[in-house]
């Protein structure tokens, strides 16, 4: 993720550039908190023949949504950047009858119910901070009982915590949203690093997989 600072006084916010991010993460694999939750289903072998259909939420050019559909998942995959959905979209690899895609903004997010799984990965940190709440009670009402969330929030000590445009959370936090699941994952992570673009920062993550009760 690259960002440009466009306003450095009292409420500094950052323009972020998607067009690098996604030449960037071309070709990447899935993320580990996917990878973990889709095991968890596979665990659950009631559900095994069922057909399954996840929300893959900011899906920018579908490194998760790829996968999922690979191991069958029917999937609506949801961004707010048109770019994002057409590099989805262009993948050859990728079976069209089970994608559906949303040109949608987190702000204004409409999601249907009984959903078994909402992927968000690095995206939910970048919506408006007052429309956080908001995005959050439709994640956890679109899931059905037994339903998973997987995904990543950035923590308050992240170094981009200074951009007022996007959201940052304490642990209690984390726990408190989480307080209708089960977490089955959540490892904070505190370090040194580099952006997709290779630039440097200060990583405070919230890794995230929990099974809605
Ligand atoms: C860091 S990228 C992550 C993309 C993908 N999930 C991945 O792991 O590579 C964040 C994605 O969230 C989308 N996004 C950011 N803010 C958004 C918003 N307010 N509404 C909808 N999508 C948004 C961006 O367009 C981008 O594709």
């Amino acid at each position: 993720m690259s960002q440009s600072v466009n306003n450095l006084e009292n409420n500094p916010s950052f323009e972020r550039d998607w067009h690098a991010y996604y030449s960037a993460v071309k070709g990447r694999p899935p993320r580990d908190t996917l990878l973990t939750a889709l095991a968890n289903f596979d665990k659950e072998i009631s559900d095994s023949d069922s057909s399954r259909f996840a929300i893959d939420l900011g899906c920018g050019n579908g490194r998760d949504t790829v996968e999922m559909l690979h191991r069958g998942w029917r999937v609506l995959a949801i961004d707010g950047e048109q770019e994002g959905i057409n590099r989805l979209l262009s993948n050859p690899n990728i079976d069209r009858q089970q994608l559906e895609t949303d040109l949608m903004k987190f702000e204004s997010l409409v999601l249907p119910k009984s959903v078994d799984l909402i992927n968000a990965s690095f995206s939910l940190p970048f919506c408006q901070p007052p429309y956080f709440p908001r995005l959050w009670d439709t994640i956890v009402a679109s899931l059905r009982s037994g339903g998973r969330f997987c995904g990543q929030l950035f923590g308050d000590r992240d170094s981009w915590s200074i951009d007022s445009s996007a959201n940052y959370h304490t642990r209690q936090e984390i726990e408190d949203l989480l307080q209708y699941f089960v977490i089955e994952m959540l490892e904070e992570e505190e370090h040194p690093g580099k952006t997709a673009l290779d630039e440097e920062k200060y990583w405070h993550i919230f890794q995230i997989v929990a099974r809605k009760q």
